[in-house]
Order: C-alpha cells, then structure tokens, then sequence
C-alpha cells in the first residue's frame, strides 16, 4: 500500500477516531468478517448410482491412518499424494481409519480432537481437488472378536464422525466397517449395520453410506446382506483378492502364503474364473439394485510384475465393463503403484488401472 493512500485512509481516521473516543486503531480491524462456508452441504436426496461414479477409479491410502498410530506401518500421508493421484487420472480415495485407537473406551467414547484435524486434513486434501473420499472404520479387530462388547463404542463413536463431518459435501462418503469377520457374524451384521445407518441418519440424512458383507467384505457373501427397508442412499462394496494365492503370496500376514511365492496369474483359465466371480457380484446387485463399489482389489509385491500387471488389468476392466466403481489396495506400501523411495509410479501398475 503507498504510504500517502495508507496515511489518509488508515493512520489518519484511525488518530482521529482514537482522540475523539478514546479508542485505539487495533478496533478499526475488528468488526466480525462473515467468511463463506468452504463447501456445500448436501440439502437433498442423492442418488447413489451417480455418487458411486465419482468413485469410478480411486486409490486406498493403506498402511497409513489404519496403522495403530500413523507412522507406524511406514506410511505417513503428505499433501503431494493426493497431487499426484489426482494427476494420474484417478476420481477418489479410500481412507482407511483405525478410530479405536483414537478413542476413549468408556461412554462417550471421545474420539481425540488432534485425530479429527488429522482426518480433517486428508479429506480436505481430497475435496479441495475434486476428489471424492470415503472415510471408512479399519481394523476395529475387537468388534470382530468379542461384537456384544463392542457394539456401543461402535456406534458412539459413529455417533461422533457424523456430527463432526455433516455439513460436508456429497463427496463425502461414510464406510461405518471394513471386513466385518470371524464372530461377527451375518445376523449379528444385518443387526449393527441397521443400527449403525440409523445412527448416521440422525445427523446426515442425505450422505451416501457404504455397506459390504461379512467374511471380509467377500463378493460371495452379498447374498447374505440384508439391508433396512427404504433405505436407498447406499452402495455396496466388496474386495477382491482372487486368486488368493497369487495375490496374496509372501504376505506376512497371510499364513503359510510362502508356499504360494511363483504363483503366475494370466491363463484364459484364470481369465474365465475372474469373469463366472464378478458376475455373481453383478447379479447381486442387479437383482437388488444397487449400485457396486469394488472397494478394494490388488497383488502383493512379491508377485511377479508381470502377471500383477495383467491381474490389475483384467480386475479393472472385468469391474468397469459390469458399471462397478474401483478402489485400488494400495498407494504406497507393500501394494504399491507408487514407489516413495524413488518418487516415481510403477508404471506397469499405473497404466493397468488408468490405460
Ligand atoms: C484388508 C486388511 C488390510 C490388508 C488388505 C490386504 O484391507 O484390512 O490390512 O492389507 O486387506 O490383505
């Protein structure tokens, strides 16, 4: 600002307002500044068919904010992440989050302040590009074990997420469980989920809700989802991790998967099955009309590339050519497309998804 234009239209008024009334310039600055909202909340019904495009091709930042605390699992998320999927051509991300242990066990099971800005962060790195996110609740391993005891933190802490996230837009998207397994089983399932949308439909009636079934979201499983009445606002995911063997070969997590390592993946035999499984998925949701989110889908590293390559490949297009949305497993870790310590993409992976 000149200096002229700032002494009579600042310094000046403001001594004479100060010798007049005793106050001081610091007051001129002070009167409340309306800022405009940053988004758009959602103000009527969606239809989750369209929604579920804007999930067309996205990405799973795995191994980062579903680690205990993130950092720990080697997979810290940075703003140039988002950057470069959005560059590449992909539509969204899926944000694994483990809450519970950001939360405090006991009634009103608090979920940390500093956590919330942490996710804040990452949805608005995905917003504020035109992605679209779903936030989902990973690795809530105690509700898969012991589901009675559980179930109130669950949907406290739901409870919480909602309220904290309602004003957001439609691009925005809740996942109240990834893998529901072992003790919790399908009847328990069908039971918590009703209970879980409820819960979220207090406080945002119109945001697009994902669902998957139980045996850890297994297409074969969608038959068992028994979902509540009128209740459109949905879509369905499952994950897709067949052949197993191959893509899951060397996984420490995975037992015995040492045996699998040089399981090759390419056959017009392998090709058929993949086709006869995501058909079973299509008709599902064809019968129950409803829209399909292949949520997560990917080969380990220690596959060789090649055959990764062409599973990806033939996964990505089986699903699209069947209208399903895709989430890739995973960004940066042991699934990676990305490789962080050389900063560049692994492109073989990189073109299978996005051609
Ligand atoms: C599921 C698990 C995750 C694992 C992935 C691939 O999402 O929760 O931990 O890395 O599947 O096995």
């Amino acid at each position: 600002m000149p200096l002229f234009y700032r002494w009579t239209t600042v310094i000046l008024p403001c001594l004479v307002a100060a010798l007049l009334a005793g106050s001081g310039c610091e007051k001129q600055s002070t009167a409340p500044k309306k800022s405009a909202p940053k988004y758009q909340p959602i103000t009527a019904p969606l239809d989750p068919f369209a929604v579920n495009q804007r999930l067309a091709k996205s990405v799973n930042f795995g191994n980062a904010l579903e680690a205990p605390n993130e950092g720990e699992w080697g997979l810290t998320l940075e703003a140039r992440y988002f950057q470069l999927l959005d560059e590449a051509g992909f539509s969204g991300i899926r944000l694994p989050v483990r809450w519970s242990t950001h939360a405090q066990n006991a009634s009103p099971y608090t979920i940390s302040p500093a956590f919330f800005d942490r996710i804040d962060w990452a949805v608005e790195q995905a917003l504020d590009r035109g992605m679209a996110i779903v936030i989902n609740m990973h690795h809530y391993e105690e509700i898969f074990t012991d589901p009675p005891s559980h179930k109130e933190r669950f949907l406290g802490m739901w409870r919480q997420i909602a309220e904290h996230y309602k004003e957001y837009p439609a691009d925005l998207l809740f996942e109240p469980l990834n893998e529901p397994n072992t003790n919790l089983t399908s009847p328990l399932w069908n039971q918590y989920l009703a209970e879980v949308i409820a819960v979220i439909r207090e406080s945002n009636p119109y945001r697009t809700i994902v669902i998957g079934p139980v045996d850890w979201n297994s297409y074969a499983s969608l038959n068992k989802l028994v979902l509540p009445a009128g209740e459109n606002n949905l879509i369905i995911t499952f994950h897709y991790y067949n052949p197993f063997h191959f893509t899951h070969q060397g996984a420490s997590w995975a037992s015995g998967s040492d045996a699998w390592l040089g399981t090759t993946w390419g056959s017009a035999a392998d090709m058929t099955t993949l086709q006869n499984e995501l058909e079973v998925a299509r008709n599902w949701a064809r019968t129950n009309n409803r829209p399909l989110f292949m949520g997560e889908f990917g080969a380990f590293n220690k596959a060789d590339m090649n055959s990764r390559k062409l599973w990806t490949e033939a996964v990505a297009r089986q699903a699209e050519n069947r209208a399903m949305s895709w989430g890739y497993w995973e960004f940066g870790s042991g699934f990676a497309i990305y490789n962080l310590s050389k900063n560049e993409w692994y492109l073989p992976l990189l073109k299978a998804l996005i051609p």
